[in-house]
């Protein structure tokens, strides 16, 4: 990939030695300094926990300006996006760089539909599971073992290969999903439909049973589509550097995928639109939003307000904006205007912003502050929160595992670590080591006893 390097950095070490390391401009947002060289030049690792000032890769496709609550893909704003796109447009923008036109989405379409099938086996895989598995613990497990289906496309050097496990992927997220849910309620699975949209297809197979078939409401599925298209990606955050990390060894896509749905799963990533949704449950039941409030500005209390806060956005998600909008359309379209949840999280958006501790430390509400409200309107129940999450991420998974295959300089991820542990030192014989341990504990205690009469 073509870098631009205009400018470079002059450090001076302890014994006199400067070396100059190569500032790489980037095409929006801060430009990077590239510290490739440091290890070889100065014999210094970096220490970065966190990634907190660390890029861990070149990308072309999502763009976030966390201060000015901004985020773009492939240049196209969220908003716009949300607003005039449908999911498989922004599945094919994030995946091949531009939107499609009518035949380039109408043969995505058709590709994503030929793959929306589970292998008849999937589902004996999936009786395995207790009933009362959390489907994101059932996705982990059936995302990995499809890496054991697909042998006819491993090859990830053969581009033609890499495009159909992408595909794959993509088409049967929501159909392992939906299924996962079925499975838990004891109802037989229900075949996705390839006459209908993928946002259709997914809440079909999770609503239809073999009794009552799911009818489509416009307004339902456009806030889908949108639900879908806020979370489709989000750079390289949790889920999505692990699938990088998983893939740069050249591992199978499915099962770099499963490590991504195990990282969404945490409260402090996807987890959180099942965590806000429970917060504001609570408060219906007894609690006021004040102790909410109070309780996450206690620097004692490990409480945080959730969906709440993000590393990147110092300003409002500009998802949870469109979330809010869409929010309020489903629940008027279902004659559910004064619904309590939706006013619970507007009077406490309206506390925390009002309040300093949420100012100076610049905390907003994230995407997933107004998508459980959402979720719930539109009938998933809350442990299906983070898994319609990681169906729609999916998108962005993929697209970052296919940009990283293709880029000719892609190495194995391997951080280095500050150590902190024993010296080197001498192995001691098994028989020895009581002996040595009750040494050193008589040792310390008459240390510590002299030292009391002291
Ligand atoms: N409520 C109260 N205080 C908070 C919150 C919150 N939701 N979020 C951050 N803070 C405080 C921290 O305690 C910390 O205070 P300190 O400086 O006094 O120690 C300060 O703000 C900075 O927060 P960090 O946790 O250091 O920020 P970080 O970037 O590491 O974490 C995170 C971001 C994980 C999102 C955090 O804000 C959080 O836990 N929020 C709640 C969970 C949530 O909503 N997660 C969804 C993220 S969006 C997504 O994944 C799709």
């Amino acid at each position: 990939m073509d870098k631009k390097v205009n400018k470079k950095i002059e450090i001076s070490l302890s014994n006199n030695k400067k070396i100059q390391l190569p500032i790489i401009e980037s095409t929006e947002g801060p430009d990077v300094l590239d510290v490739r060289a440091l290890y070889k030049e100065s014999g210094y690792f970096t220490f970065d926990p966190g990634y907190l000032s660390t890029g861990s890769c070149e990308s072309k496709i999502t763009f976030i300006d966390g201060g000015k609550g901004i985020l773009l893909h492939r240049g196209y704003t969220i908003e716009d996006l949300a607003k005039h796109a449908d999911f498989m447009e922004v599945a094919y923008l994030l995946l091949h760089g531009d939107l499609p036109n009518i035949k380039e989405k109408e043969k995505f379409e058709k590709n994503i539909r030929y793959h929306t099938m589970l292998h008849e086996q999937m589902k004996t895989f999936i009786q395995g599971f207790r009933r009362d598995a959390h489907p994101m613990a059932v996705m982990v497990g059936t995302v990995g073992a499809l890496s054991a289906f697909y042998r006819d496309s491993e090859d990830f050097s053969n581009s033609r290969q890499r495009l159909i496990s992408t595909h794959r992927i993509i088409a049967k997220m929501p159909t392992i999903a939906a299924w996962a849910y079925k499975y838990s309620l004891g109802q037989p699975v229900i075949y996705p439909n390839n006459k209908l949209t993928y946002a259709e297809n997914f809440m079909r197979m999770t609503f239809a049973t073999p009794c009552e078939d799911y009818v489509s409401n416009p307004v339902i599925t456009k806030a889908m589509n949108q639900l879908l298209i806020l979370h489709a990606d989000h750079e390289q955050n949790a889920s999505t550097s692990t699938v990088r990390l998983a893939g740069s060894s050249g591992a199978n896509p499915f099962a770099c995928v499963a490590a991504g749905i195990a990282s969404l799963w945490g409260p402090a990533h996807g987890g959180a639109n099942e965590a806000v949704m429970n917060m504001l449950l609570k408060i219906k039941r007894n609690a006021k939003i004040k102790d909410f409030i109070n309780r996450a500005k206690d620097p004692e209390d490990p409480f945080k307000l959730m969906g709440f806060g993000h590393r990147v956005y110092k300003n409002y998600d500009p998802r949870a904006s469109v979330m809010r909008d869409a929010c309020h359309n489903v629940l008027n379209e279902l004659g559910r205007k004064n619904n309590p949840f939706l006013a619970i999280a507007l009077d406490l958006e309206d506390a925390a912003l009002n309040d300093s501790y949420f100012i100076k430390k610049k905390l907003y509400p994230n995407v997933d502050f107004y998508s459980g409200i959402l979720l719930w309107a539109l009938g998933f129940p809350l442990s299906m929160y983070t898994a319609v999450f990681a169906v729609a991420r999916t998108v962005g998974w993929v697209a970052h595992w296919k940009e990283m295959i293709e880029d000719p300089t892609r190495k194995i991820s391997r951080p280095r670590q500050l150590y902190t542990g024993h010296k080197k030192r001498d192995y001691i014989e098994l028989d020895k080591r009581q002996k040595r341990k009750s040494i050193i504990k008589a040792i310390s205690s008459i240390i510590k006893k002299g030292y009391q009469k002291s």
